[in-house]
């Protein structure tokens, strides 16, 4: 969980640089200011922002108030709620019992070996930010991965590295979808 004094001193360095005009907008279309908007607005600047911004979340905790401590202890909860801003690709390595036996972990291995990163990490080049999910919903094409908005089954670890270098941070677009086979 990051702690209160994580976020203002990120905050600190932030504050200039973020537009805190999608934020402020999300919130100033809420209804009221019940607490129980807290999940779905999170849901909301994120999709905004791609993770959650420390302005932001001052502005939020303001308008609900809430504390920015309760406001991140929520969001600890939820791993798809991101507290700093990701890699252009998120890759959602699926951990569930059928592609764990199948060797997910060694593929989590191979990615680290290469990208540096452990699952909950972006690379140091900011290319990937790297998760683990429960299951991807197609177990039969175990082991799977979701790199961006792209689908991928049956993988190994070198043909998952082979896939990965062929996203780059310049990329107009993202390789071609390879649709899981069950
Ligand atoms: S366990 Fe991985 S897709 Fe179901």
């Amino acid at each position: 969980m990051e702690t209160n004094e994580t976020a203002t001193a990120t905050e600190d360095t932030e504050q200039e640089e973020i537009n805190l005009a999608p934020a402020e907008e999300i919130i100033k279309n809420l209804p009221d200011n019940s607490r129980s908007h807290l999940i779905p607005t999170l849901q909301k600047i994120q999709v905004a922002y791609r993770y959650l911004p420390p302005p932001a979340m001052e502005l939020l905790s303001e308008f609900l108030n809430i504390t920015r401590a309760e406001i991140y202890g929520v969001i600890s909860f939820y791993p798809v709620l991101l507290t700093t801003e990701p890699g252009k690709y998120i890759i959602k390595l699926c951990y569930g019992t059928a592609c764990f036996v199948k060797g997910a972990p060694i593929i989590g291995d191979k990615m680290h070996e290469r990208y540096h990163m452990r699952p909950g990490d972006t690379d140091p080049t900011k290319l990937f930010t790297l998760q683990t999910a429960s299951c991807l919903g197609n177990c039969g094409a175990a082991p799977m991965a979701i790199i961006g908005d792209d689908t991928y089954g049956n993988i190994d670890p070198e043909k998952t590295l082979d896939i990965l270098g062929e996203y780059t941070l310049g990329d107009a677009e993202t390789p071609e979808t390879e649709e899981a086979t069950a």
